[in-house]
């Protein structure tokens, strides 16, 4: 656990641009800034991020927070975790109290995972380079290899020894738990008491990190050529690893991408590295499968340019036209460049710098439809069967790319290559996405119609797993919504003060008339607090009243931040409410304006809002006691209903009385609200 003071500490110190910008490229929009959001499937500047506020919204899907936050859904952290990874960045330095054993069990398993592969990775790093096994195998490997000592640490490579179980027996003796070894994958074995044995076992070892830095699996690759032994050994899935969401070297390349506005994609482990030590950092590899939608967004939001490097033989040639269909559907520009015949990445980049091995880019990188079409076109010379299967291939290709002006070039182009007609080539490509469109139609259909087929079945059961934050889709009551109204007042404006009155006034030894404070006033927490208990109200929502009620605790201290309060609290519910509350509606559709081309100005919105406090505040406690009193009148109601059924006169006749100092009651709060002021909430 963190102690309070740390955890402020932390929270002023984050900045939310800087944070953000470690994982999303962003551009300056007046006084905010602007970037794809990383939540969703974004392909149009969602996501805002607010400096002066320090928060961050997607306006598409509603993700977002304050940096806290944003670290936690971002990398899936728990609360302390995204923390810890905060006070990191800004090199604070945390104070953790001693775990309770209570604590000790909750704390979560994910998290033991990456403090096990945390450690995995120093341990295979230490015997790489400390044990006489790893410094004579396993690190002559890697200087054989002309790997340079610098990139040798960079990527934190390591080397697991031959001994089977060298790995698990020294973690187990260190208290690291079976169970969870066995999740990470490190560690095999163990099944009805049989012995533990060690996934990597005489291997140099590659950690593959997330884009925050964190490991969450390992490459080993064998050091001898064998046929019997697969040359790497990998990580299996687990609970913190999902293969087809990690690139390896993303975590060293992301700023490289960012200025160069360029990303390279190679094969292999080794090719990332070589080109490192050449000079090239923009750099990821797919570890030799094809890629995924989700990687190709991980890239995206960093550059739109993609250029695939592939050996120069057959192999390298039919890699290329895997996988690269995706890429086109994902709305990268692509290009594809050859190796020298006999080459790889890794070969290659180890007879250059950064200056030639660029040169030889720009020399020879090609647009990948026209590669394919290149390719193609000398496989199919004069065979016009294959020739007929060509131009549909190409044409499948280009009706992938989203955006229309891109396919319009390359429908020309293509025409031009293939030497056929270019309205031929148009037609074919809006056939082949006329039916797509249809296809994905039918296909929201049959979701949306299932979806609301749900109303008539019982209510699905609410799962173990965490509800979402806000239950966006029930109804809210009346009574509920006016809560919700003094809870956001509370949290934007709770220390305002209201109903302060000065005068002018002609003070003893002044020359000049001064302003003095007449009447103290009483801050937004404070009124609201004494308005509601005189009449005995509490707040029925839960998060609502926990809410007022912490806040009227706190407001002792005169320099109490609400806002910074309760949009870095502890509980979750409330600080993602909490920042809910303090972003603005208006801003956010200002920003969405913008992005639309248009300017408009809801600066305003917000002033009306701070300056209007001493009509609102007094409205919305009124509001909530006349919603209150319309509650008792119905029920007195619906009790006079039954009683006079039941012929009870004695009853009918108490219970229209009470209906009557109801209602009065009621006049009185209608001309109170009728007296102040309208203003639309
Ligand atoms: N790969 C794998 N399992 C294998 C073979 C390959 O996971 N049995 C993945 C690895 O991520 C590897 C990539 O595919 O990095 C490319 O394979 P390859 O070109 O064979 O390996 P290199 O990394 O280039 O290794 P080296 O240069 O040492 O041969
Ligand atoms: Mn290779």
């Amino acid at each position: 656990m963190i102690d309070r003071a740390t955890i402020d500490r932390i929270q002023d110190a984050a900045q939310i641009v800087d944070v953000v910008s470690d994982f999303v490229t962003l551009k300056k929009r007046g006084v905010n800034y602007l970037g794809l959001c990383p939540f969703h499937d974004d392909r149009t500047p969602s996501f805002s991020v607010s400096p002066t506020k320090n928060i961050c919204k997607c306006f598409a899907c509603g993700e977002g927070g304050n940096p806290t936050h944003f670290i936690m859904k971002h990398e899936q952290l728990t609360y302390y975790e995204a923390l810890k990874y905060l006070a990191k960045k800004y090199n604070i330095e945390v104070r953790e109290r001693e775990l309770t054993d209570e604590e000790k069990v909750l704390e979560s398993e994910r998290e033991s995972m990456f403090i096990i592969n945390d450690y995995a990775r120093n341990y295979f790093q230490k015997t790489l380079h400390t044990n006489p096994e790893g410094k004579s195998i396993g690190l002559s490997y890697f200087r054989e290899r002309g790997f340079r000592d610098d990139i040798i640490k960079k990527f934190e490579l390591g080397y697991a020894l031959e001994q089977r179980n060298a790995f698990s027996s020294e973690a187990l003796r260190l208290g690291y738990k079976q169970e969870l070894l066995i999740k990470t994958g490190l560690v095999a074995g163990g099944e009805n008491n049989s012995s533990l044995y060690d996934r990597f076992r005489g291997r140099v070892i590659f950690p593959v990190h997330t884009l925050s830095g964190k490991v969450v699996a390992f490459g080993g690759r064998i050091l001898k050529s064998s046929d019997r032994l697969a040359k790497y050994v990998n990580s299996p899935e687990s609970e913190i690893y999902s293969k087809s969401r990690e690139l390896y070297g993303l975590y060293y390349a992301k700023r490289a991408i960012v200025k160069e506005d360029r990303c390279f994609m190679v094969e292999g482990y080794t090719d990332v590295l070589s080109m490192h030590q050449a000079g090239i950092e923009n750099v990821v590899s797919s570890s030799g499968t094809a890629l995924t939608s989700g990687q190709i967004r991980l890239i995206r939001r960093f550059t739109h340019n993609m250029t695939v490097l592939y050996d120069g033989d057959d192999a390298g040639i039919s890699a290329a036209l895997r996988g690269i269909d995706l890429l086109l559907e994902e709305g990268l520009n692509v290009k594809v460049v050859l190796l020298p015949k006999g080459e790889d990445p890794d070969s290659f980049a180890r007879k250059q710098n950064a200056e030639s091995f660029n040169k030889f880019i720009e020399e020879n990188e090609v647009d990948f439809i026209r590669f394919k079409a290149q390719l193609l076109l000398n496989e199919t010379k004069d065979d016009p069967v294959k020739r007929a299967g060509l131009i549909s291939n190409i044409v499948e290709s280009i009706a992938l790319i989203p955006d229309g002006i891109k396919r319009s070039v390359y429908v020309k182009d293509s025409a031009k290559l293939l030497d056929i007609n270019e309205k031929l080539l148009i037609r074919e490509v809006n056939k082949i996405r006329l039916k797509k469109y249809d296809q994905s139609k039918r296909l929201v259909q049959r979701r949306t119609s299932k979806s609301s087929d749900r109303g008539t079945q019982p209510a699905p059961e609410t799962s173990s797993k965490k509800e979402p934050i806000i239950a966006v889709s029930r109804k809210k009551t009346r009574i509920e919504n006016i809560e919700r109204q003094i809870a956001r007042y509370i949290v934007r404006y709770g220390m305002t003060m209201i109903f302060q009155r000065y005068e002018t006034k002609k003070l003893k030894g002044e020359p000049n008339e001064v302003e003095v404070l007449v009447e103290e006033g009483s801050t937004v927490i404070e009124f609201i607090h004494f308005d509601l208990e005189r009449d005995n109200i509490k707040l029925t929502n839960k998060l609502y009243a926990q809410i007022f009620e912490e806040a009227y605790r706190e407001s002792v201290d005169k320099n109490f931040q609400p806002a910074r309060y309760f949009t870095s609290h502890a509980d979750e519910n409330i600080s993602k409410l909490a920042t809910e509350m303090v972003s603005d509606r208006y801003q956010l559709s200002k920003i969405h304006a913008k992005a639309l081309g248009e300017d408009h100005d809801d600066e305003n919105s917000i002033l009306l809002e701070e300056n209007s406090l001493e009509m609102s505040i007094p409205r919305i406690t009124t509001e909530l006691k006349n919603a209150y009193v319309m509650k008792q009148i119905s029920h007195v109601m619906k009790k006079i209903k039954e009683a006079d059924e039941k012929g009870d006169f004695e009853s009918t006749l108490r219970l229209l009385q009470e209906k009557k100092k109801l209602e009065a009651i009621k006049k009185l709060l209608a001309k109170m609200l009728g007296e102040q002021v309208i203003i639309r909430y």
